[in-house]
């Protein structure tokens, strides 16, 4: 049995952790399977990997793309897809085509939406109403890049109370789980706290429900990560050395013998 978007609030009211990564293709969506992953986010991070500096060159269909090869690896985790930027924003049509042809193309059980502005709960509440499992992200939404910056968000006390009750909105509007992206810890505590739906923090401290981090930044592949990451292996440095040994072989005549 795969992971449901109800069993995430019962591990909430258990005090079960929630562990969440992202994943871009079949074999890294396989091995987090198999190592135990609760969700797994084709985050439009998938950006960075494709090269781009931002997430907001990313289309719906790349997404489509690369979540197909992410459900064809997955067997238990539950596969949450990000909507790209602006293919949710202009209108709830928009919203729900752009979610519906996830939900129909990619086999994925949810989609994640940023922000909790008044628009974005309506469009959410609609999805919701349709049958489609939406997760909101409140905090730094990294497609807002260039109102907010990648710095940390809610640091005032006016900053604090509006992520605050967007947060409450979103669960009023039906999401079954937030994210909450590099944000005071106490502030994430407060609305996990709060919520009956779980909150899965990144760069948020401790007090959040579940944890998420971009698989690139654990491995180690990405270029630069965020301060919040923590890097667990330096696959950059051991793709470059087996890459290294293998040119020196063929080119010696050492391989193949
Ligand atoms: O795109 C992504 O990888 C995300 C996570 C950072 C939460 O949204």
């Amino acid at each position: 049995m795969s992971v449901t978007t109800q069993q995430l609030t019962r591990w909430k009211q258990q005090g079960r952790t929630i562990v969440a990564l992202t994943a871009w293709d079949y074999t890294i969506a396989q091995l987090l399977d198999i190592s135990g992953v609760d969700l797994i986010l084709v985050g439009d991070s998938l950006a960075v990997i494709l090269g781009y500096e931002t997430t907001l060159p990313i289309t719906l269909d790349e997404m489509i793309h690369h979540a197909q090869a992410v459900r064809r690896g997955v067997k238990n985790a539950l596969v949450v897809v990000d909507l790209p930027f602006l293919t949710y924003q202009e209108t709830i049509s928009q919203a729900m085509h752009s979610a519906g042809r996830v939900l129909k193309e990619t086999g994925a059980q949810a989609v994640k939406l940023e922000g909790g502005y008044p628009a974005m709960v309506s469009a959410i509440t609609r999805l919701v109403e349709a049958g489609i499992p939406v997760m909101g992200h409140v905090g730094l939404t990294p497609q807002s890049i260039h109102q907010l910056g990648l710095g940390q968000q809610g640091k005032t006390q006016e900053a604090g109370e509006r992520i605050f009750n967007e947060a409450i909105a979103l669960e009023k509007a039906g999401v079954f789980a937030i994210v909450l992206e590099h944000i005071p810890t106490k502030l994430a505590l407060q609305i996990t706290q709060e919520l009956c739906i779980p909150t899965i923090g990144i760069g948020a401290g401790s007090g959040c429900d579940g944890q998420v981090l971009v698989t690139s930044d654990i491995l180690g592949l990405s270029e630069k990560q965020p301060p919040f990451a923590k890097v667990y292996t330096n696959l950059r440095e051991t793709i470059t050395k087996a890459v290294q040994d293998y040119a020196v072989e063929v080119r010696e005549g050492e391989f193949p013998k």
